[in-house]
């Protein structure tokens, strides 16, 4: 049997397409490998969200090509984002025998037939349709414990500085009924936590069916099945899916709800079409119905023409919400996009440098004070596997997506426990058992 090789980059829908991938070709006679050495296909499942992202993808092609180069026969293959943006372009390096589109997997056991026959071969084609709904994922976690669901592909949305739209084509949701079949399916694997993901679940629509209602459906499989979904677009979350978060225990207290930037003009230039008021109101509502919901978020620093008070104006609204934690980025030009057309990447790369260090000090303090405020209390905790640090130590996260580490000895990956938070780092609650 043929062994495959997939090494996965960008956000955590690739994560779980690389698991459609391994079914797809798994179906066809491929086996997983994990060891790249002996590989028969070796594959990038890879992101072009930012530029560095891609970089690091060409060195990775670099070092593909070494073992095409050891060992004839060997067949290198670029997935996902990349594959959609570079489309022949990655061919013609002479390092890649297969390009392929992340709404195009299904062709793959045809097309490595026809690359072993000795041609490269490409399929680029995005769908209207294509959810891979009827597929069940081969899970590559390591603990057993959660599982990634995608509920939808793509985006409608043409944030201006943003790639997606054109790597991942026009947004579709997937039948509900697939849905709940796979979570039903992971339950009975024995995980514990599903997490629903789309790139803004909040516009999730298959015929009668809204995101609140697939959260109520998801969540009524098992109560001791945790929830969590990724991501929430500000101008899209609803009272409907706040106040189904807050009836179901079993739905996660957490949401990601990305700010970009804390200044009007610039949000307006992003077209992410709501406002900072618009923003804080979300934000309010969030926290009068679950007052101890976690909330984190991405912002992007040094986006075109941004001024440094406008730049002060995400510090402040940081500042506000004071975020449990936050993934913070430089703007980074994507060809293509709205933003490449129609504006001037023009502040200056040290800007963008000192203005990310900024906000991530900044964050680094919020984020401390927010574990700050757990020191005595008691948390129920989903156990996810052995410390890093430490192999006597157990760790796991709390419902607002915290991560704990805990003296264990006795419980195991999937067990729920209690524990009570002794002290903080501004990443980690060190806990007791209760
Ligand atoms: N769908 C999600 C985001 C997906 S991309 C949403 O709408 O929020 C993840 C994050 O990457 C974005 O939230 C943004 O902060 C960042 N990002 C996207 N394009 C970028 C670019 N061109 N430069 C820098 N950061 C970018
Ligand atoms: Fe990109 Fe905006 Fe769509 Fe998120 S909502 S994927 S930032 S276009
Ligand atoms: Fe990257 Fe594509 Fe995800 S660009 S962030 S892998 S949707």
């Amino acid at each position: 049997m043929p062994k495959l090789y997939i090494e996965t980059y960008g956000c955590q829908m690739n994560v779980n397409d690389t698991e459609v991938v391994f079914a797809i070709l798994g179906a066809h006679g491929y086996q997983r490998t994990e060891n790249i050495e002996e590989a028969d296909v070796i594959m990038a499942n890879t992101c072009s969200i930012r530029d560095n992202a891609e970089q690091r993808i060409h060195g990775r092609i670099a070092w593909f090509d070494t073992f095409r180069k050891k060992r004839p026969g060997v067949v290198v293959g670029i997935l996902g984002c990349m594959a959609e943006r570079l489309k022949d372009a990655l061919l013609e390096s002479g390092k890649v025998d297969l390009v392929a589109g992340p709404d195009a997997y299904r062709s793959l056991p045809d097309l490595l037939e026809a690359v072993s026959e000795g041609h490269p071969q490409m399929n680029v084609e995005l769908s209207r349709e294509e959810t891979y709904g009827d597929i069940s994922p081969v899970r590559t976690d390591k603990n057993g414990v959660s599982a990634f669901i995608s509920i939808m592909r793509g985006c409608n949305n043409v944030c201006s500085y943003c790639v997606v739209p054109y790597t991942r084509g026009a947004e579709r949701s997937r039948d509900p009924r697939t849905i709940v079949k796979e979570a039903c399916d992971c339950v009975a694997a024995g995980y514990k936590e599903v997490t629903l993901l789309g790139q803004n679940v909040d516009s999730y629509r298959y015929g009668e069916t809204g995101f609140a209602q697939l959260l109520a459906m998801v969540a009524g499989i098992s109560p001791k099945l945790r929830v969590r979904f990724s991501t929430s677009h500000p101008k899209d979350i609803s009272d409907e899916v706040i106040d189904t978060m807050a009836a179901w225990p079993n739905i996660c207290h957490q949401i990601h709800l990305p700010v970009q930037s804390g200044n009007d003009r610039i949000l307006e230039k992003m077209r992410r079409r709501y406002t900072r008021e618009w923003y804080l109101e979300r934000v309010a509502r969030i926290r009068a119905a679950m007052p101890d919901c976690g909330i984190s978020t991405d912002a992007i620093v040094g986006f075109c023409s941004e001024t440094e008070d406008e730049f002060r104006d995400t510090l402040s609204i940081f500042e506000e919400v004071g975020y449990d934690s936050a993934f913070m980025f430089a703007y980074s030009e994507r060809p293509g996009t709205l933003a490449a057309r129609n504006y001037p990447d023009d502040v200056p790369q040290d800007v963008k440098v000192r203005r990310l260090n900024e906000l991530i000090e900044l964050q680094n303090r919020l984020s401390l004070e927010s574990n700050r405020r757990d020191l005595g209390h008691e948390f129920e905790v989903l156990v996810e596997g052995p410390s890093k640090r430490d192999a006597g130590e157990l760790c796991g996260r709390t419902g607002q997506g915290k991560m704990c580490v805990w003296p264990d000895a006795v419980h195991r990956p999937g067990d729920y426990v209690r524990v009570r938070v002794l002290d903080c780092t501004s990443a980690t609650l060190r806990c007791e058992l209760v």
